[in-house]
């Protein structure tokens, strides 16, 4: 017996209504009730809960988004009339009022680190799950939700290559994946892209370009560029480090250790040339081809998850049922090799799973002849 909350926070993905129902069915076959939050912490805070039974997650398994809904509102940075609130005491003492003994937290890197501090400072039991099209979770070899997004850009840079050949154009294709390149770098692969730019190889335009150009003298009548959204050239790459070397050395001389802000220019929003836009502006005037861009975004999000998806989140999702029958709290169940595995939650907050430059997926793409925007080929 005893009582589980579970929510779903952050950006939503194909999985995660297949990963509530995992979890409700197991927790209840188990003897454990269950009760749904709406719109992640938020609805916590307001007590937004309804008890969820079989029939309520019953017919959910191939529905994508969530059906409780998400918000990427944080329990400790809640704005009430333009300030910012601490709400951990509100979160802790409604988890009391609805005798909980655990909350079940779906969600990506930030919803990692909001349950692992609520359990720090709120002293609440909490258990997370994987939930993110980035796959940039620690300590689980993938995310669930990952492969239903690979496979729909994958599908776009497939339909990109028709419409590039007939044209004789350059496309580039904007990828999602936050600050990693996964993404980018997995659909690309199978899309076979000729250009895959990631946020953790820093991109050179004249070897990008160069890469083009001998694709032309072969006689290729287009190019497909997967770009992550998070790419930089090795130029800003270079800037970024000169100033974070600078804002360190700065922070050591005020003994500034935290909470800076980012110069008095949050809120306002300044219309930019998208990373995407900029490179095909510059391939096009540094190839003479005509060159297009199309942006995938929340196209990426959408819709129902793949088979290998809705397997990962029953998995995932049963196996933290079993886990919380068990009582085993202030943990995350991964992925590991064959096997669904509890981690402690402290070894996964706060971390983010970039690629590697070594990781075999980069291997593969350069012995494809895929340019990686540098210039070993
Ligand atoms: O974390 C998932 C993700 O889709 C990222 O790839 C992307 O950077 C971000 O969320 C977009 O966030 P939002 O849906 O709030 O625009």
């Amino acid at each position: 017996s005893g009582t589980i909350g579970i929510l779903t926070a952050g950006g939503d993905c194909p999985g995660l209504n297949a990963v509530i129902r995992g979890v409700a069915k197991a927790a209840l076959h188990y003897g454990l009730k269950v009760v749904g939050i709406e719109d992640g912490f938020r609805g916590l805070i307001e007590n937004r809960t309804r008890p969820l039974e079989n029939a309520d997650v019953s017919g959910i398994l191939t529905q994508g988004g969530t059906f409780l809904g998400s918000s990427r509102d944080k329990p400790h940075k809640i704005e009430i009339n333009g300030q910012v609130t601490d709400l951990t005491d509100v979160v802790a003492r409604n988890y009391r009022k609805l005798k909980l003994d655990c909350l079940v937290c779906l969600g990506g890197n930030g919803t990692q680190k909001t349950a692992y501090r609520l359990h720090e400072r709120g002293g609440i039991n909490v258990l997370t799950l994987p939930k993110t099209i980035d796959n940039d979770v620690a300590e689980t070899d993938i995310t669930f939700g990952f492969d239903s997004a690979m496979s729909v850009a994958t599908e776009a840079i497939d339909r990109l290559h028709t419409t590039a050949t007939s044209h004789q154009r350059i496309i580039v294709c904007e990828i999602m994946g936050h600050s990693a390149g996964w993404l980018c770098l997995g659909s690309g692969i199978a899309g076979g892209a000729d250009v895959i730019l990631i946020p953790e190889i820093p991109y050179d335009l004249q070897a990008v370009a160069r890469h083009l150009r001998r694709r032309q003298r072969a006689g290729k009548r287009f190019s497909i560029i997967a770009v992550a959204e998070g790419i930089v050239s090795r130029e800003e790459a270079k800037a970024r480090a000169a100033m974070d070397r600078m804002a360190r050395r700065a922070a050591k001389e005020t003994r500034i250790v935290s909470g800076a802000t980012g110069g008095g220019l949050e809120g306002v929003h300044l219309v930019q040339e998208s990373v995407a836009s900029r490179l095909a502006r510059q391939l096009q005037q540094l190839t003479g081809v005509e060159a297009r861009v199309t942006a995938l975004g929340h196209v990426q999000r959408g819709g129902t998850p793949t088979a290998f998806d809705r397997l990962l989140c029953t998995r995932l999702g049963t196996k933290a049922g079993e886990l919380l029958a068990e009582r085993r709290y202030n943990i995350m169940v991964g992925i590991k090799g064959a096997e669904c595995v509890p981690v402690p939650l402290k070894k996964v907050a706060g971390i983010k799973r970039i690629v590697p430059v070594d990781h075999p997926w980069v291997k593969t793409a350069r012995l494809v002849e895929t340019c990686l925007g540098d210039e070993e080929e």
